[in-house]
């Protein structure tokens, strides 16, 4: 266990410089009037958050022996996806927050415009980068991460999951939708991270089942342990402003089940995530390591 928590450790550090770093290199400013735009995107990208999904990729990949800078390239695009998801949905016209990440979210920082145009950049770098030939040298690769990463993006993935979130405001909803609307919302990117992973390492489609069901199960427990974190969480940590959900009559595992309910849903999740692996050996140890860290986290 100590040794799982100190390659966690390790891995997390690891990740974070070398997202950061990536980032920093694609995002040179230009030095003409879109440097205001840049600047946004790097307040955005660069300097905080788990980097919980390029770590997905990298240990996925990892598993299949996958060139390590290869698979932070793709990271960095999950992760781009991820950003500008977070920056859109701190925008007054969705949750209305001031806080991310410990620093002021985009349209604070900036104002709302320069938000929206960052976050439509971020989105198309994501895909800049999977296209490119410097990421991948298999145009067949290339094009089965972009369509992975399309479809956990949009109206079948985190953007139609958003909607529903909206949506569940209006209303009373059951815990079936809310699996669903999680699903998509969170699960979607978390899945596409371990699938993306997976593809770099060449596994056909069939051989990809265990991990699929481990990436369906963390990426449930980790928007229950975000819906916990909402309730019982400590903004300092988390980086951003808690206890939003109730005030807005959101439908969530927590509104639904109550939080001891939702707090043992997740552990189940993650020890079934955890059975996905039992075929991998030693090798699958960090990807054990993060789907214990989903529910223990604090941030
Ligand atoms: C927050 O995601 C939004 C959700 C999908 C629950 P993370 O908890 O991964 O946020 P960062 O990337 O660490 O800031
Ligand atoms: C947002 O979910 C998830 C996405 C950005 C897709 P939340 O609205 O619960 O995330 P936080 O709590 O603001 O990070
Ligand atoms: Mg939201
Ligand atoms: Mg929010
Ligand atoms: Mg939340």
């Amino acid at each position: 266990m100590a040794a799982q928590i100190s390659l966690l450790q390790d891995s997390l550090a690891q990740i974070a410089a070398d997202i950061d770093h990536e980032f920093d290199a694609l995002l040179t400013l230009p030095g003409d009037a879109r440097d205001r735009l840049y600047a946004a995107m790097r307040h955005a990208a660069i300097g905080g958050g788990k980097r919980l999904r390029p770590l997905l990729v990298t240990a996925t990949a990892a598993l299949f022996h996958v060139d390590r800078a290869v698979a932070l390239r793709v990271g960095t695009a999950v992760e781009a996806i991820h950003v500008y998801s977070l920056v859109h949905d701190d925008l007054p016209c969705m949750d209305d927050d001031d806080m991310r990440r410990g620093k002021p979210t985009v349209h604070r920082a900036f104002d709302d415009a320069t938000a929206v145009l960052a976050g439509d950049s971020l989105h198309a770098l994501a895909f800049e980068i999977l296209a490119s030939p410097k990421t991948h040298g298999d145009p067949f690769v290339r094009g089965e991460l972009i369509s992975t990463l399309a479809l956990a993006s949009g109206p079948e993935g985190m953007a139609g999951g958003q909607m529903m979130d909206i949506e569940a405001e209006k209303s009373v909803v059951d815990l079936q939708t809310v699996m669903r609307l999680q699903a998509l919302k969170t699960g979607a990117l978390i899945a596409a991270s371990v699938e993306m992973g997976a593809i770099l390492g060449h596994i056909p489609t069939e051989g990809r089942t265990h991990l699929r069901g481990y990436a369906r199960d963390i990426g449930l427990a980790f928007q229950i342990a975000d819906d916990i974190m909402d309730v019982e969480g400590d903004p300092e940590l988390a980086g951003k402003a808690l206890q939003k959900d109730a005030g807005a009559n959101k439908g969530t595992f927590v509104s639904l089940m109550g939080l001891e309910r939702a707090k043992q849903q997740a552990e189940m999740l993650v020890q079934q995530a955890n059975e996905h692996l039992s075929t991998y050996g030693a090798e699958a140890d960090l990807l054990r390591a993060i789907a214990n860290y989903i529910t223990e986290r604090d941030r």
